[in-house]
């Protein structure tokens, strides 16, 4: 029996045990995934403990992602870049660290919006924290000409251009409306548009027909940001996509197996999040 789980502070809220539940029953594999609420002082005995405990890894939630990264043994150079894990996984006996965050984000893009070619093209990016990073990273990574980073706090977006250099131009936001007409993806990484959260509100007069628009945040499944934007006929990608391609790679990594992102896994979680939710 091959255990992993996930670790946060709170942990409640977390969608991963349905996910990987479901693909260990489609599978056939005789393996478990559970939650637990971890301390931040208790985090290091756990990662130190997953080993003795007959873990095979584990994923990593807020707030932990930034603390686990200085507890692991070695990590990939992107997740080395980001500074934060969000999966942990065992290898002969060494606690080992990577993130998903990015290569989720990009793969729902992929599912959802084949036509994007980010290479060459402009993002923007709404959002300068902990998920911004990992966004930003992947698009850059995927060779965009540059990237627009809106923040309400300025400082932040300046750090991500201090990190990754001149590709990343941050930009006030009040600026945003005039700056979405050279935009071929727009992306929320804030906050805003959450349940219980305050609304994203931004003008999209001027986006281009052809600007994809996407949003991390998936409670509600399709935020106020994507409603506006597909009522203007624009793609939209909803943020479910990315929760579930970010979970592609711990599973495997821990199970042997690389699990396929169906409608079927997507509507599950789908009815989770949204009990009037129908295909
Ligand atoms: P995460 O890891 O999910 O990215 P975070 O690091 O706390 O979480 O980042 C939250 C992001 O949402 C930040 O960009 C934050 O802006 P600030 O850097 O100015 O705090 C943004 N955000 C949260 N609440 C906001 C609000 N009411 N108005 C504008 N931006 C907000």
């Amino acid at each position: 029996m091959i255990k992993a789980c996930v670790i946060g502070w709170p942990i409640s809220h977390s969608r991963s045990p349905l996910i990987h539940g479901y693909w260990l029953k489609k599978y056939g594999i005789d393996g478990s995934y559970s939650r637990h609420p971890v301390e931040p002082t208790s985090l290091a005995g756990f990662i130190g403990g997953l080993d003795g405990a007959g873990f095979a890894g584990c994923n990593v939630t807020i707030p932990h992602k930034e603390a686990v990264f200085n507890l692991v043994e070695r990590a990939d150079e992107t997740t080395e870049r980001l500074g934060a894990v969000n999966t942990v996984y065992l290898r002969h006996g060494k606690v080992l660290g990577t993130n998903t965050d990015g290569e989720g984000f990009i793969n729902s893009l992929r599912q959802h919006a084949p036509s994007l070619r980010l290479a060459g093209s402009r993002a923007m990016v709404l959002g300068a924290g902990g998920a911004s990073l990992a966004v930003v990273n992947a698009i850059l990574e995927q060779g965009a000409e540059g990237v627009v980073v809106a923040n309400r706090t300025r400082e932040k977006a300046q750090q991500l251009r201090n990190r990754f250099g001149l590709r990343v131009v941050p930009i006030e936001w009040h600026e945003i409306p005039d700056r979405l007409a050279s935009c071929s993806l727009l992306v929320n990484t804030t906050s805003l548009g959450m349940t219980g959260q305050p609304e994203l509100d931004i003008d999209l007069s001027q986006l281009s027909q052809d600007t994809i628009v996407t949003d991390i945040v998936y409670t509600p499944l399709r935020t106020k940001l994507l409603e506006q934007a597909a009522v203007r006929g624009n793609i939209v990608v909803e943020g479910l996509g990315m929760l579930l391609h970010q979970a592609v790679r711990g599973f495997s990594l821990w199970f042997g197996v690389t699990p396929v992102v169906t409608e079927e896994l997507h509507d599950l979680i789908a009815r989770d999040i949204d009990p009037d939710f129908s295909p």
